[in-house]
């Protein structure tokens, strides 16, 4: 896994981050299980509530551009340090990846099963259980 090419794609997106309200630049990327590699920054609003976390634009392309499944996420701020991905946006990556899927995170690489335990997924809806 080469994490840091992840990480550099993260930074890239995170330069180019819409984020005038927080001041707080956001990047991800996410290798999928073709190998292709998504990526996203945040996008803010006026209104703030309608404000967009960059892994919901990382999930937005991955599906734009094929679909598959996230394997590993490197979530970077300003500084280029592992950021911990929100509430909202581990589920985003929870539905999206499964509970194998390798995050980075400021104590190292943790699969989503550590990172969101117990989480609310595909399988309480009764259908399949979230893919691996
Ligand atoms: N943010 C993300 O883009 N992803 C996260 O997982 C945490 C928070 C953004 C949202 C907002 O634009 C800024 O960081 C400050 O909360």
């Amino acid at each position: 896994m080469d994490w840091e090419a992840l990480r550099l794609r993260a930074v890239e997106l995170m330069e180019r981050a819409y984020a005038p309200y927080s001041h707080f630049p956001v990047g991800v990327a996410g290798l999928v299980d073709d190998g292709r590699v998504v990526a996203g920054c945040n996008v803010e609003n006026a209104a703030y509530g309608v404000g967009l976390c960059a892994e919901c634009g990382m999930v937005s392309e991955l599906h734009a551009t094929g679909g598959g499944r996230l394997t590993a996420v490197y979530c970077v701020g300003r500084d280029g340090a592992p950021l911990m991905a929100c509430g909202r946006c581990r589920q985003l990556l929870w539905e999206n990846g499964g509970p194998g899927c390798l995050v980075m995170t400021p104590e190292g690489v943790l699969p989503m099963s550590e990172v969101l335990p117990q989480a609310f997924g595909p399988a309480n809806l009764g259908g399949g259980d979230a893919r691996p």
